[in-house]
């Protein structure tokens, strides 16, 4: 139907005939000459149609915004002094011969060639229009290239794409599940994988030895930028094998992708235990380019008067830190006040705070609301740890560590970009070292990573103190967002059963749930261990886009709907019965409002 794509049109073409399809992206008419702006998905090419060719004049003269078109015309150079820089094809145009109007089109909901700020809401409905705009377009573009090569690279490396069950039984990966009801088995419900974590430990019990797949995954579980209820993971998984193999691995992996596709030299990744991540910056997944760090100050205000940091100093699962920001002395006092309430939204109860105005004058030369309350000494000891200079301010955190961590590492990464302080465009990581688990509220525990992880002591020391035992697990981070993660696991049946046992799941419940995965420990597992990336998140970060929405085509709103679609819908009666399914309340089951999200 085609010679060529609107956006491949260029010099070399000048004289030639081509046929172009696509949607007319702008008519514009310049008094007795209308020039159509047509647009597929590679780009824009203007035909200009003259009354010379009556017939065609007319067909452009009638033709709107998004009608489909084929046209045929001759490539010619665009006059001098109207060739445009800002197009791929603006050196040349098209002087349209022929018009065939392929389909009219209704107003669009949003105009597409002045693109402005339309709400998420419209653009979620009208996702098919939302998608022909060149930078939704090219992002999608971009995402078939990082599969292609992250493919290439994983089979380069003897990788084999398999395939696992999306109607499945529960795989324990912290979220809720998605469930879906048998018909066929009455009050029986499948799961849909919330990872493929389990069949890919039963490919490796298999012998298929070095696994991939880019797999579907679904959680229920609450919404933000970087999360969606359905999204993709690159999903690997090898056998006879050790962390520092599979790191370095999937970190060339990385590496060459970044190289390849974006042109960019990442720098080898540094490796940080979990305990020092979150010390030096109050997250287990650091953004990095920003200096600023967190510093303990808790032994030097124990004996203090002030119980606002006292208090925390000497209780066990306390911490008081200081977070130093060289140069931020000239924030005013409207902004610590905003600061205050933004650390307020982790639970923090204040944000006390010291501007360094002059180090030479000792204490008259510091500013702030508590050093009444710190007494001299225990300030200076605290100015000389942080090495403080002249129009600096640090911040400080006094509560429960989760708490302090949370508030000053938000403030941390907030601070950076609001000062514009983030030192390289790219500052990759790997998290090791991670504990095994964690402790709940009520007092137990469960597993950080998923109860696979494989600890990195014996039965009896896991059994002895299970609290302090740490994990074969490794996080892979970029800019502050967790691309990726997973870890060496469990191959022998006696420490799976015993992390079962550790999270308080009881023989019969492990039985029950995780029966098929303890007799096949039994036939001969290999040692083998794992990964998975976020690929949405991977191709968010690599395009720049502020939300995981934004490279999936068809994304799912903050309160987890479809507004395209109108998923998920009510169903009638006769399916439900099927299902073995009576509603309650069916009054409130009728569909909750749905903003679009973040
Ligand atoms: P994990 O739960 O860490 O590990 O998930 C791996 C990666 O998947 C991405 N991710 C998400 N992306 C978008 N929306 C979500 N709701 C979402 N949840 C997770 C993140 C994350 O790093 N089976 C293990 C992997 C393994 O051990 O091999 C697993 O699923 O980028
Ligand atoms: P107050 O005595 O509550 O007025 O607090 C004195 C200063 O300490 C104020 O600047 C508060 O913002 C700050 N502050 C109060 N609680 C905390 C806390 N838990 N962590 C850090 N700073 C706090």
């Amino acid at each position: 139907m085609r010679s060529d794509y609107c956006g491949g049109i260029n010099e070399a073409h000048i004289d030639q005939e081509v046929t172009l399809c696509g949607w007319v992206h702008r008519r514009r008419d310049h008094g007795g000459v209308i020039f159509l702006d047509m647009r597929d998905r590679d780009g824009i090419a203007q035909v200009v149609f003259d009354p010379d060719t009556p017939e065609c004049f007319q067909a452009a003269d009638r033709v709107r915004s998004e009608y489909v078109v084929r046209i045929k015309g001759r490539v010619r150079r665009r006059p001098a002094g109207t060739e445009n820089r800002n197009m791929a094809t603006g050196q040349v145009e098209v002087l349209g011969t022929e018009l065939e109007l392929l389909n009219a089109a209704a107003t669009p909901p949003f105009p597409l060639d002045e693109y402005g700020d339309v709400g998420e809401d419209v653009r979620l409905r009208f996702r098919y229009m939302d998608l022909r705009r060149p930078e939704m377009l090219n992002r999608l573009r971009f995402r078939s290239r990082v599969t292609s090569y992250l493919r290439n690279f994983l089979e380069g490396q003897g990788y084999m794409d398999v395939e696992t069950p999306i109607l499945t039984r529960a795989t324990p990966e912290g979220a809720r599940d998605y469930l879906v009801p048998s018909r066929t088995h009455a009050g029986s419900f499948f799961a849909l994988p919330q990872s493929p974590q389990l069949f890919k430990q039963l490919l490796m019990v298999s012998g298929i030895d070095r696994y991939y797949q880019i797999a579907k995954c679904f959680r229920d579980e609450d919404l933000r930028a970087d999360r969606q209820p359905e999204f993709t993971q690159v999903d690997v998984e090898c056998s006879f094998t050790d962390e520092e193999s599979l790191m370095d691995t999937m970190e060339t992996m990385i590496r060459d992708l970044f190289r390849d596709l974006q042109k960019v030299e990442l720098p080898r990744f540094p490796r940080l235990t979990y305990a020092d991540a979150m010390h030096r910056y109050g997250s287990d997944k650091p953004d990095l380019r920003i200096p600023f760090e967190l510093v303990d100050v808790a032994d030097l205000v124990a004996k203090v008067d002030f119980k606002v940091f006292s208090g925390p100093a000497n209780s066990d699962g306390g911490r008081v830190a200081a977070l130093h920001i060289p140069g931020g002395g000239s924030l005013t006092r409207k902004q610590i006040d905003d600061y205050t309430k933004f650390v307020g939204i982790y639970g923090a109860r204040g944000l006390a705070y010291i501007k360094v105005n002059e180090v030479a004058k000792g204490i008259e030369g510091l500013q702030s609301p508590i050093i009444k309350f710190l007494g001299d000494e225990a300030t200076q000891a605290i100015m000389s740890r942080l090495n403080v200079k002249d129009g600096d301010i640090v911040f400080f955190g006094a509560d429960k560590t989760r708490v302090v961590n949370e508030a000053l590492g938000a403030l941390r990464v907030k601070l950076g970009h609001d000062l514009k302080r983030l030192e390289s465009e790219w500052a990759p990581c790997w998290v090791v070292d991670f504990p095994m688990f964690e402790q709940d509220d009520d007092g137990g525990l469960h597993a950080i990573h998923h109860p696979f992880t494989a600890p990195s002591c014996s039965v009896e020391e896991l059994v002895k103190a299970p609290a302090a035992a740490l994990s074969r697990a490794y996080d892979m981070v970029l800019n502050g967002t967790e691309l990726g993660g997973g870890s060496i696991r469990i191959h022998d049946q006696a420490m799976q059963a015993t992390v079962f046992r550790t999270l308080g799941i009881s023989d019969e419940e492990a039985e029950e749930k995780f029966g098929f995965l303890l007799d096949a420990l039994k036939y001969g597992c290999p040692p083998h261990g794992g990964l998975a990336f976020g690929l949405d998140r991977l191709v968010m970060l690599m395009t720049g886009a502020s939300s995981i929405r934004d490279v999936i085509p068809f994304p799912k709103t903050q309160s987890a709907t479809c507004l395209l679609t109108d998923a998920p819908g009510e169903v009638d009666e006769k399916q439900l019965k099927e299902l073995h399914i009576r509603l309650r309340k069916a009054q409130q089951a009728a569909a909750p409002a749905k903003p679009a999200g973040e």
